[in-house]
């Protein structure tokens, strides 16, 4: 039976944002995540890395990526995957997280993955319960999973992140997933170029080390990678949008402010997708151009890594 590899070393016992990794943590992930890039296309794709091993998903959000991602990988790895249905638990009787998180730590899990609408929730859990913690998203926080899947990709297409040019393009304000690719991508040594309405811009964006642009023409020029966010209207208390038309037509990805970028430059989205409101329909399904179906491939092998390392 395989072991976990007890030489590979990580600064942190919870996987909690990438702000908490250094450069060194997010190379022995990204590393760690290219030795099951090949496996996950064979047939036989079963290890027993991680059996024994009870693995609880809590997601306390929609996801169709995240969470049937880090439920694949956990079964991939061997181990017990239980992820609970949030709509049918005690949760809907009015039970907290902390007791929830308390409940499950008397079960012995070995590591939970948990997505909350709270930016902090997972920092709360983790500090209720003795197994390791991965965010799958919190809030407007961190979603760190999704930037180091977003890494391998552009490594994967580029073979490397240092001196690129990558613009994140949309709903800045209200994404966990553009917070997590500043940072890593800073780390890395990339240019970011961050494009938005000024009412869809977090307020602190000049502390976080990127270009800031409302023209997206100006942003995309010669950008190697061009990131596009999907807009999150159910984090909106307010009407942000005059309408999605005009969205489309300032923001939205087409083929002619695309031309901006380098010729060989690469689509990539988050998902879910709003086609037509941040992306040309075509340009998202374009093999030639469009990595997002990639992404959610490498995304498999990302949260692998992930819970191998951090899973003790
Ligand atoms: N990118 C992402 O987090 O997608 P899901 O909401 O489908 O998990």
């Amino acid at each position: 039976m395989a072991k976990i590899d007890k030489a590979i070393k990580i600064s942190q016992k919870n996987l909690l944002g990438i702000q908490d990794l250094s450069i060194k943590d997010i190379n022995v992930i990204l590393d760690e995540a290219k030795t099951f890039i090949s496996l996950n296309k064979s047939k036989n794709k079963k290890l027993d890395i991680l059996r024994g091993k009870t693995q609880i998903n809590l997601f306390f959000e929609p996801s169709t990526r995240t969470q049937s991602s880090f439920e694949l990988a956990g079964k991939r790895l061997g181990a017990d995957v239980m992820s609970m249905n949030i709509t049918n638990s005690a949760i809907k009787k009015g039970e907290t997280l902390v007791d929830t998180a308390m409940t499950l730590n008397a079960m012995h899990p070995d590591i939970i993955v948990i997505r909350h609408q709270d930016s902090g929730a997972c920092n709360l859990l983790s500090q209720k319960v003795n197994c390791a913690v991965l965010n799958a998203g919190d809030g407007r926080r961190e979603h760190p999973t999704q930037a180091l899947l977003d890494a391998l990709t552009i490594i994967d297409r580029k073979k490397k992140i240092q001196g690129l040019r990558i613009a994140i393009c949309g709903d800045i304000l209200h994404s966990r997933v553009a917070r997590s690719n500043i940072y890593l991508l800073n780390m890395l040594g990339a240019e970011v170029n961050i494009i938005a309405p000024t009412n869809l811009m977090p307020k602190d964006i000049d502390r976080l080390g990127v270009n800031v642009f409302s023209d997206m023409k100006k942003g995309l020029k010669d950008c190697d990678i061009v990131m596009m966010l999907r807009l999150q209207n159910e984090r909106m208390s307010s009407s942000f949008l005059s309408s999605n038309r005009e969205y489309y037509e300032y923001y939205g990805l087409t083929p002619d402010k695309l031309n901006f970028a380098k010729e060989d430059a690469l689509i990539m989205h988050p998902g879910p997708m709003n086609r037509g409101i941040e992306i040309d329909t075509k340009l998202a399904d374009d093999i030639n151009k469009s990595v997002i179906k990639e992404q959610v491939e490498l995304g498999v092998a990302v949260r692998m890594a992930c819970l191998k390392i951090f899973c003790e």
